[in-house]
This record gives C-alpha cells, structure tokens and sequence, in this order.
C-alpha cells in the first residue's frame, strides 16, 4: 500500500536527485512536484523537500502547502531543505545556515505535524544560473562586501554539497516512521 508522498520541486535539479535518492531506499512512496498533487487524503506521511533560495522556499512549494493548509495538520510531516549553508553560521550578529534553513519551510508548516527535518547540501553551479538568480548573487556578495559582477560569475567554481551519506541518515529516520 502506497502511503507516503514525496512533495519536492527543484530549479537547477539538486532536489531532484535527493528526491530520486529518498524514492530508491525508502518503500510504499510516490513522488510528485507541487502542481501533480490532486490530493493528499490517501497518504499518512507527507514529506517536502525544496530548495533554499533567499531564505525562502520554492513558489511552487508554498503552494502547495498552501493548498491543503488544513489537511496537513491531521498527516505526520517530514522535511528537508536543500541549501549550500548546511552549517550554521554567524553573520552580522544573526544566525544563518544549518539548522535555522530549516524555518524556510517550518514557518508555513503546522509545527506539531512535522516529525522528522534535516538540512541537506546541494549544488551551488553559478555557471548555469539564469539572470534573476545572477542578479540575486550578485547583490549578495555585494552586501557581504565581496563585489563581483554578473559576468564574472562564470569563473567563480561549483560548490557540490551533495551527500548521499547524510541524505542516508535522512532517508533510515523516514523508515523508522
Ligand atoms: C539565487 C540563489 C539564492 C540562494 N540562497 C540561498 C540561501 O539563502 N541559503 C542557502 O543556504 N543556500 C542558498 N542558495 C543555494 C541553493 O539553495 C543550492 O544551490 C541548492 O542546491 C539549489 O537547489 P536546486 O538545484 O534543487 O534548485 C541559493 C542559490 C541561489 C542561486
């Protein structure tokens, strides 16, 4: 019996493969993007994925959530944030990354649904960025005081924070469930 859904979208596909690593390991699961789900009503276990971008999750996500707000208070939640800060850090006297990703989604979610989170690495290709996310990078190195201009962002390198051995810590929590 099918009775967990996966709820992932993705923009440069680094939520893609976690989500294809979470479906080959873990049994009874469908996998959908945001705007696939008709209904959640058959499913016991919810579990969204998506991206970091801003400290926001992906449009299509909040959607979602949006959408079937008051259904998701009776489901158990799971959720991962796909970012490049898995750590925390300290910036300007706030504190980012890490674990505190994890409010992009926990914000908009019913707190006592959610019975599983983690924070997980993805990859940061400023090669391939379209212009609004190039504008977006260029303003926040700008704001940290490292200037750079869009046409540089080329030469900048990837940052691969994918890891399929935490995703596999991840992935043995959601069989516990
Ligand atoms: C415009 C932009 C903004 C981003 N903002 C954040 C951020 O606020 N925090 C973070 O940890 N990572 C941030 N990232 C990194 C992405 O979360 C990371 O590259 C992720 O793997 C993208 O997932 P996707 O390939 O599934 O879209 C940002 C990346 C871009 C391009």
């Amino acid at each position: 019996m099918i009775n967990k859904l996966l709820v992932y979208d993705t923009k440069y596909g680094s939520t893609e493969i976690i989500a294809r690593w979470i479906s080959e390991e873990v049994k009874d699961i469908e996998v959908k993007k945001p705007n696939e789900v008709l209904s959640i009503d058959n499913y016991s276990l919810i579990i969204i994925g998506s991206p970091d971008y801003d400290d926001e999750p992906l449009e299509s996500i909040r959607s979602f959530i949006d959408k079937f707000k008051e259904k998701l208070k009776d489901k158990k939640i799971a959720i991962f944030v796909v970012c490049n800060d898995i750590e925390e850090i300290e910036y300007e006297d706030k504190k980012k990354g890490g674990k505190y990703n994890l409010d992009i989604l926990k914000k908009y979610l019913p707190k006592d649904s959610i019975v599983l989170e983690d924070v997980l690495g993805g990859v940061f290709n400023p090669k391939i960025l379209d212009i609004k996310d190039q504008e977006r990078i260029v303003n926040f190195f700008s704001e940290i005081g490292k200037p750079v201009k869009k046409e540089d962002l080329v030469f900048m390198p990837i940052v691969n924070k994918l890891d399929r051995i935490r995703c596999k810590k991840f992935i043995d929590n959601l069989n516990k469930i």
